[in-house]
């Protein structure tokens, strides 16, 4: 049986004894899932995955999903490669910022894969904050604005706020449709919500998407954002993945937000994420 090792007291585990590329059976598939639900990042090393083995990983915790707006890899519309060339410096990154992946979704993916294929000898990894543990360690004063209200995503950042400009690009690194009526119209969703499997709850905002709270304007809004994600992102809530070549993460995209760290210019970092759909959030 694999074993799993928690990362932090709040989030993350590590699982040993798995071969990823060997087709995965009901006991092990039962094992990921609810240690997914146990820990919200599940880390697998070693596992140097191609895409096949990659969607099959993926198809465990749910349906396959293609996202819009991002340009996957040629050939492939349900993979998007994770890129930044050597030459990419003093830019932004994708992910580059606190976010869950594609809020501004009516209904956004469940959970993420990341598989990584070239990351830097130092530098390059990826934070991940425990909203559920957030929630229940909310302040009341917050609590009391959040419970039962919901917030408003627009897609108009399209998960690139501090990404490369156009005229900055150099190499393969992400690129995004932008202008698009449809993701940029506003999309609501509660800020609070209740994983389907244990019923816990989580808070579901998102320093990018996230426009402003219902019933409220973005000027009464931002400083009420602003507390929720200073308290969101506590150390204390979070977990942050070193990655080395062959390794995989899954996160569940509801029950947490995640931050790709920037600091590696001049190494060319390439990682394959996969997503995959559940219910909408509720
Ligand atoms: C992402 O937001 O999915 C990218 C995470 C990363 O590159 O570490």
């Amino acid at each position: 049986m694999p074993d799993i090792h928690p990362i932090t007291g709040t989030i993350g585990a590590e699982i040993v004894g798995v071969d990823l590329k060997a087709p995965i059976g009901d006991a092990i598939a039962d094992t990921l899932r609810s240690a997914l639900w146990a820990h919200q990042v599940i880390v697998l090393r070693d596992q140097h995955l191609d895409i096949a083995a990659q969607k099959r990983l993926t198809s465990v915790f749910g349906d396959i999903m293609q996202l819009p707006y991002v340009e996957p890899v040629e050939n492939d519309p349900e993979v998007i490669a994770v890129l930044k060339e050597a030459s990419e410096q003093k830019v932004g990154v994708f992910g580059g910022d606190w976010h869950s992946d594609f809020s501004f979704l009516e209904n956004p993916p469940e959970g993420s894969v990341l598989s990584a294929v070239e990351v830097p000898v130092y530098g390059g990894d990826t934070v991940w904050a425990n909203q559920a543990a957030a929630y229940e360690a909310l302040p009341d004063a917050l609590r009391e604005i959040v419970d039962g209200r919901d917030a408003v995503h627009v897609g108009k950042p399209y998960g690139v706020k501090h990404a490369p400009p156009e005229e900055a690009r150099t190499g393969g690194s992400i690129r995004m449709t932008r202008g698009d009526p449809d993701a940029d119209r506003e999309i609501r969703h509660p800020c609070v919500v209740t994983h389907p499997g244990s019923g816990t709850k989580a808070l579901f905002l998102n320093p990018i998407y996230t426009t402003r709270l219902d019933a409220m304007s973005e000027e009464e809004s931002a400083p009420i954002l602003e507390a929720l994600y200073k308290h969101a992102v506590r150390p204390d809530f979070c977990c942050r993945l070193r990655w080395t070549p062959g390794t995989v993460a899954v996160w569940d995209n509801r029950m947490t937000m995640h931050y790709a760290v920037n600091d590696y210019d001049g190494t060319r970092r390439l990682l394959y994420r996969t997503t995959f759909s559940g219910a909408p959030p509720a």
